[in-house]
């Protein structure tokens, strides 16, 4: 029976069918994706998107590259928050995906396995941090960290986990609980209890809350995703050192920055951190299928996994699907045979020297920041004072940042983020195969529009004063 989903064919031999084709679906409801996910999802989302002008109809994506209906070519200067290090459709991570449908394997057979979960389980201890080996798998990054505060505290033995201000973990409620941000969990409370948070690179606030010896971890990402804050040298490694001293378990939060983001596989290599448990997920499946891990220690697997009985405590039904799986083993893959992680660390150094003279330049620009391709840069107040600028950011923090994303998108297609809630830091996480050329492109770009800024105040304060008055703004980390 034909209906919104099925469609009657001709098919040659067999008359008329009764069938299903994405192809023919996308065909005859292009277009109309906003209008329905206003109507049956979130409402909110989408107006937001129209507001700010990035209500696009996107038609498809490569690379680092998107391109809407009209065929316009846009920098994807965000990676799907952080998903796309090999790049969006990437080839080698389609062609695994293909082989795999083809195969028809066994996926989830639940009472059995299939080869690919061990397989990717053995690849990802390859390249983890050489304390961690073993790996649970999960579906997402959040599921990472609720897995890491889960088996953290009944290996331990201990009530409590320390966190850390203005981290960001993922929005389900144990991750809530361990999020740096006080507005982000306010409609929440209460979430779970025995939550401490210390300020990032403060080792006395760290070492005050870990000497009870009642905490089980200390959880925090190696570079603040949020701002993109960087630790000071020897904050991380003496910050472990305190953990060991006090018997907290060490947990590195790589969901982010994992996978070459910073220019080593994992950030937490730039110190030698040898951390117990790791949480990584994002660009594990090159972007394609939802997946994350936690990467931990045998001791504190096993303190948890401790019996037969119990060999099943913590799991979920679709965690080490064989999408996911082979996603993952191709991403790996395609990170090595392209030596993505020194090209990432190389183009970051460019792309620090093509935008450091940025705060030289221009008042506004108060710092600019990166390790690798996890990048940003923060505007303030200009040196000599502004009073219009104190105006607008006391009516809506940030509001300059939000000034900065929308001529980069609009006249530079060029699709960018602020670094979260209220704070003026434009971020990057492009994917990782880009070019010169694109950072020339992003860094000529970004030049033109602050140029611009400065020289049409008059217009850019109004069309912030605009914004400031019609958005409560709110895009991610
Ligand atoms: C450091 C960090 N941890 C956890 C998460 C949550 O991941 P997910 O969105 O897959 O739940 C994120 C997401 O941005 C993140 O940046």
């Amino acid at each position: 029976m034909a209906g919104i989903l099925v469609t009657t064919r001709e098919k040659e031999g067999d008359g008329k069918v009764d069938d299903f084709s994405l192809r023919d679906l996308l065909a005859e409801r292009a277009g109309e994706g906003l209008d329905l996910y206003a109507r049956h999802s979130n409402p909110r989302f989408v107006q937001i998107l129209r507001i700010l002008g990035f209500d696009r109809q996107w038609a498809r994506a490569e690379g680092a590259y998107l391109f809407d209906r009209n065929g316009t070519k846009f920098l994807d200067w965000l990676g799907g928050f952080g998903m796309y290090n090999v790049g969006r459709n990437n080839a080698t991570v389609r062609r695994a995906l293909e082989d795999l449908l083809a195969l028809q394997t066994p996926s989830l057979p639940q009472l059995g396995l299939s080869d690919l979960p061990g397989l990717l389980a053995e690849a990802l201890l390859q390249v983890a941090p050489a304390s961690t080996d073993r790996v649970l798998f999960v579906n997402s990054g959040t599921e990472a960290v609720e897995a890491a505060l889960k088996l953290a505290r009944a290996a331990a033995g201990r009530p409590r986990v320390v966190a850390v201000e203005n981290g960001f973990h993922g929005l389900t409620l144990g991750s809530l609980s361990v999020n740096g941000s006080p507005a982000a969990k306010a409609a929440f409370e209460p979430l779970l209890p025995g939550i401490a948070l210390v300020p990032f690179n403060d080792l006395a606030a760290l070492d005050a809350e870990l000497r009870h010896e009642d905490v089980a971890l200390f959880l925090t990402e190696p570079v603040q995703g949020q701002g993109v804050v960087l630790p000071e040298p020897g904050y991380l490694p003496a910050a472990q050192e305190l953990c060991r001293r006090y018997g907290t378990l060490f947990g590195v939060d790589e969901v982010q920055t994992g996978f070459g983001r910073t220019g080593t596989m994992f950030a937490g290599q730039h110190w030698g951190l040898e951390p117990d448990l790791v949480t990584v997920a994002k660009s594990l499946s090159g972007g394609y299928v939802p997946v994350g891990a936690l990467l931990l220690r045998s001791s504190v697997h096993d303190a948890v996994f401790d019996s037969l009985e119990h060999s099943t405590v913590h799991g979920s039904t679709f965690a080490p699907n064989d999408m996911a799986m082979a996603a993952g083993l191709a991403t790996l893959a395609e990170l090595q045979s392209h030596d993505l992680v020194a090209h990432s660390a190389r183009l970051g150094d460019y792309l620090l020297a093509r935008t450091r003279p940025l705060v030289e330049a221009f008042e506004v620009v108060k710092e600019v920041r990166g390790l690798g391709l996890m990048w940003a840069i923060e505007f303030g107040e200009p040196r000599r004072g502004s009073r219009a600028w104190r105006l607008l950011e006391a009516r809506q923090p940030g509001i300059f940042a939000q000034f900065v994303i929308g001529p980069l998108f609009r006249e530079h297609h060029i699709l960018s983020q602020v670094a979260g809630h209220s704070i003026n830091v434009l971020k990057g996480l492009p994917p990782l195969p880009v070019d010169e050329s694109d950072i020339d492109w992003f860094a000529g770009a970004l030049e033109q529009v602050l140029e611009q800024a400065q020289r049409l105040p008059r217009a850019a304060l109004g069309f912030a004063a605009h914004a400031a008055a019609t958005l409560p703004l709110r895009l991610r980390r």
